[in-house]
């Protein structure tokens, strides 16, 4: 037996008004990256054959985000309702023949095991007509809700708008994602009309148009948190916040420890090793991986970096992009790294900038060192070789490199390359002279006194 098709169709042609933005709702941001973009990719699990986005304005917008998921962007305008947004999708999905999923772009972080839980329902053997995801809201608010049987068999669908005291006190709502086959979708959109409270052309009954040819339809329950639909920043932060609560629990029970888990800061991309430890109020940006049993000590901020295993970072460091750590390596307090490599055991304890820059294995880069990369117009690479020791308060001035186990003087500004080896100092050199300073103090203490000090 083949399994049949899947399409999915994304409605994001609302005007997002709460929002008071200029990009688009759906672009807002969680965990990182866009909601939609947490969506289609979630959408990419199962292989669909087509995903049509439907947008209202913003279409140059949101394009580029649907484009790298393989999607396509029809425009719904006027926006006459979310029956007629499902409709813009029939074009493009002309001669597609399997079951489609009908999404939402502001509700963006349904679960891949809900999308296959959908798509069981519709193939069961009593074959519903439709498949409707609900949840039971602690606070059912303004949504549509779902009048079913102790089955899950839908009686009636209604708009909260034109709703009886009774059906709003139904607390099964309906959270808007379905699943139809392709042959029934088009022909029951098609007869949905608009005489309703909103004068809108309601998807939700395409549920009764297919009960008056006596087709069930089903409902099929998910917690509120994963249909939460987001409309304001208020709610944006919500998602985020029960996004962050629920990749912490992941990473802790596949062997993180992170010590005060609700000041950890994730992105949708963060990957953290077994026995690494993170220790309270670290950010991690995009892109960052780190490695087993690392340390990644407290109020740390990590963005686009490789971290490996048994490396320690911060407290207080900011990994840049491009900074490579390697195993056992320490980055300290107050240490900036950008597009460096940190060699196996190199370490940089303490109030430096290492960027632009190869440091090789167990280095030591002492505290305050600096390596100036930038002119004002271009950027430049500093070496420092294996087990070289960078004194205090040396500025490194790229293009420049110290050969291995090579040692600088501290306060040193290099300019030109360090032999391996070598010990190089650019500093003025110290000078003594044997008992200038009593005689200093004496001569001044009389100078006061003559003056009635
Ligand atoms: C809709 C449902 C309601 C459900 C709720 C869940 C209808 C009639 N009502 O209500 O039962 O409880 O979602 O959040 O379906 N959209 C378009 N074009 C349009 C209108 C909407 O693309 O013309 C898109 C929006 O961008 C959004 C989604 O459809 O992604 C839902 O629209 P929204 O206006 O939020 O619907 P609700 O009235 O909240
Ligand atoms: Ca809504």
């Amino acid at each position: 037996m083949t399994e049949r098709k899947v399409a999915a169709i994304v409605l994001a042609a609302g005007k997002g008004t709460r929002m008071k933005s200029d990009l688009h709702k759906v672009l807002h941001p969680i965990a990182g990256r866009p909601m939609l973009a947490h969506l289609l990719a979630s959408v990419a699990e199962l292989e669909p054959a087509r995903t049509v986005v439907v947008v209202g304005s913003g279409r140059e917008q949101v394009e580029p985000v649907a484009a790298g998921y393989g999607a396509r962007v029809v425009v719904q305008e006027p926006q006459l309702g979310t029956a007629h947004a499902v409709q813009q999708a029939e074009a493009p999905l002309d001669g597609f023949d399997g079951d489609i999923l009908i999404l939402y772009g502001d509700t963006p972080l349904v679960s891949v095991a809900t999308m296959r839980a959908m798509l069981a329902r519709l193939r069961a053997d009593d074959a519903p007509a439709v498949v409707v995801v609900a949840s039971r809201p602690a606070d059912p608010l303004q949504y549509g809700r779902i009048i079913a049987d102790a089955d899950g068999l839908i009686e009636k669908m209604v708009e909260y708008k034109d709703a009886s005291e009774a059906e709003r006190a139904v607390d099964l709502c309906n959270s808007g994602l379905m699943a139809v086959r392709s042959q029934d979708l088009f022909r029951l959109l098609a007869r949905v009309g608009n005489d309703n409270a909103a004068g809108e052309y309601y998807l939700p009954d395409i549920v009764m148009i297919a009960g008056a040819d006596g087709r069930r339809s089903a409902v099929i329950e998910t917690g509120e948190d994963e249909v939460a639909g987001i409309n304001s920043r208020a709610e944006l932060a919500e998602v985020e916040a029960s996004w962050q609560r629920r990749r912490r629990a992941e990473l802790m029970a596949a062997g993180v420890t992170l010590a005060a888990p609700e000041t950890v800061w994730l992105s949708h991309d963060t990957v953290i090793g077994r026995d690494s430890s993170v220790e309270p109020n670290v950010v991690f940006g995009p892109g960052v991986e780190v490695g087993e049993g690392a340390r990644i000590r407290a109020f740390s901020h990590l963005e686009g970096a490789r971290v490996a295993a048994g490396a320690e970072i911060g407290p207080y460091a900011r990994l840049r992009p491009g900074a490579e750590i390697g195993e056992k390596a320490k980055v300290g307090n107050f240490v900036e790294v950008k597009k460096a490599r940190l060699g196996p055991g190199a370490k940089a304890n303490h109030l430096s900038y290492v960027g632009d820059a190869e440091v090789g294995a167990g280095a030591n880069i002492g505290a305050g060192t600096i390596t100036c990369n930038y002119d004002g117009f271009l950027k430049y690479r500093t070496h420092i070789g294996e087990g070289a020791f960078i004194g205090s308060n040396t500025a490194l001035v790229a293009p420049v490199s110290v050969g291995d186990g090579a040692i600088v003087g501290a306060g040193s500004v290099v300019t030109r390359d360090v032999a391996a080896d070598a010990l190089a100092i650019a500093r003025g050199s110290q000078e003594e002279r044997p008992g200038w300073a009593a005689k200093f103090r004496t001569a001044m203490a009389a100078k006061k006194k003559a003056r009635g000090g």
